[in-house]
């Protein structure tokens, strides 16, 4: 999953021939995920159509204050599309614009646009080579930079005054990438590592039947998804779950309790935290039939033997990794969560709660309960599990240093 998943980005374009290069920003954004809006300066028509921008962005492409309709001018409310981006990029900047930005030269659409903005702005400069290197350009792009917008560098090559040198726009590829790394560097977890175990474990009997679980994974998979959106390297291992993972997720594998076990050991020590989510069997057949036992054989009873416990095992490994358990309990809930949390050496246990209707096994919503390690509690609502993963991240933010 991109950082840019999901982003409302309001894209400006100023009158420079690198204009004829924003279709290709507008598809870039658009294939990761993002919304976008494009906002013009009249200019910058003579180098890219408002037609080609709308039809890629799916939505009307603004360049002046009003628009006719019926013979009556309508406002293109600038305001309300400063406030509807998440990220305001301006691409290519002129020379002009630049210097519209930092005296407020509120003459078109994109600047006062600009000037309303309250989002991150970030701004790929374009011009000729002694342009870019004027003093007067160079200072407009350092006032920009301390009123914290952030102002990209520009490439270096061949100009269309037949010139060699700097002030060329980024490549589209390169203003993404640019974005993307800086957004990411901004985000909680950016360079952190989290393990998460999800679903449940299937024990072998014999080559085709196995003891399962009714656990579907939702709530390991809302986590891992969480903690990729904050930046995250994760690392899921799964038990048998139809379910899917983002490819930024580094998913593994597992149907037993032995080789779920294995792959959580695997990658614990390089972990900074690690969330046990998944539904492991207690119990594991002794024997495994090597044959599919057949019913002649009149079989009575499975003996059955304990599996490890992952996550305490975990808890007796860990250094400084922050470790979160789930509970599940029927009766004296809490105490019973908490004396859990203890045993297994943990951060802190997130209760679930089987009596709400609506939270559990399988459903899309949960209902938990958050316990520290000063047995400090907090429950929430019932809500979908994306936004319960959502309530148990802000709770190991609050208090993983
Ligand atoms: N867990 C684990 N490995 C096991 C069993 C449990 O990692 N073999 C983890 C679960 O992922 C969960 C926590 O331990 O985070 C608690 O699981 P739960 O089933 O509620 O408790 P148990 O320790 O198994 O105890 P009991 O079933 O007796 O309540």
């Amino acid at each position: 999953m991109s950082v840019l998943s999901g982003k409302k980005i309001l894209l400006g374009i100023s009158g420079g021939i690198a204009a004829y290069k924003t279709p290709l920003i507008v598809r870039l954004f658009k294939s990761l995920g993002s919304e976008v809006k494009v906002v013009m300066t009249p200019s910058a028509i003579d180098f890219v159509t408002p037609l080609t921008l709308s039809t890629l962005s799916n939505h009307p492409v603004y360049s002046t204050f009003t628009t006719e309709s019926q013979d009556n001018p309508v406002w293109n409310d600038h305001v309300a599309l400063g406030k509807w981006a998440d990220l305001f990029l301006i691409a290519p900047a002129t020379s002009n614009t630049l210097s519209a930005m930092v005296h407020a030269k509120c003459n078109n659409l994109l600047v006062a646009t600009y000037l309303s903005s309250t989002c991150p702005v970030y701004i790929a400069p374009a011009m000729d080579l002694d342009m870019y290197a004027h003093p007067a350009n160079q200072e407009n792009i350092k006032q920009l930079n301390g009123l914290g917008k952030k102002v990209l560098p520009v490439g270096e090559g061949f100009l269309a005054s037949g010139l060699h040198g700097k002030g060329r726009m980024l490549e589209p590829e390169e203003i993404i990438r640019f974005i993307s790394e800086d957004l990411k560097a901004g985000l909680p977890l950016n360079g952190k590592k989290v393990l998460i175990t999800a679903g449940p474990t299937y024990e072998p009997i014999d080559p085709v039947r196995f003891i399962g679980n009714h656990s579907s994974g939702k709530m390991g998979f809302a986590l891992a998804e969480e903690a990729c959106r904050l930046g995250a390297h994760v690392v899921l291992v799964s038990g048998p779950t139809v379910l899917e993972a983002s490819s930024a997720i580094e998913r593994h594998n597992a149907i037993s309790s032995e080789e779920m076990y294995a792959l959580a050991m695997h990658h614990f020590s390089a972990t900074d935290i690690a969330i046990a989510a998944a539904a492991v069997a207690d119990f594991k057949p002794r024997k495994v039939g090597s044959q599919k036992i057949k019913k002649e054989n009149a079989l009575k009873a499975i003996e059955l033997e304990p599996t490890q416990d992952i996550l305490a095992q975990m808890g007796r490994l860990k250094q400084n990794q922050y470790l979160v358990g789930f509970a599940l309990e029927t009766e004296d809930e809490k105490n019973n969560a908490i004396k859990k949390l203890k045993s297994k050496n943990l951060d802190a246990i997130v209760l679930n709660s089987l009596k709400d209707k609506g939270a559990g096994f399988s459903l899309d919503s949960n209902k938990v309960t958050f316990i520290d390690k000063i047995e400090k509690a907090i429950s929430f609502e019932l809500k979908s599990k994306s936004l319960v993963a959502k309530d148990i991240f802000s709770q190991i933010l609050s208090r993983y240093a």
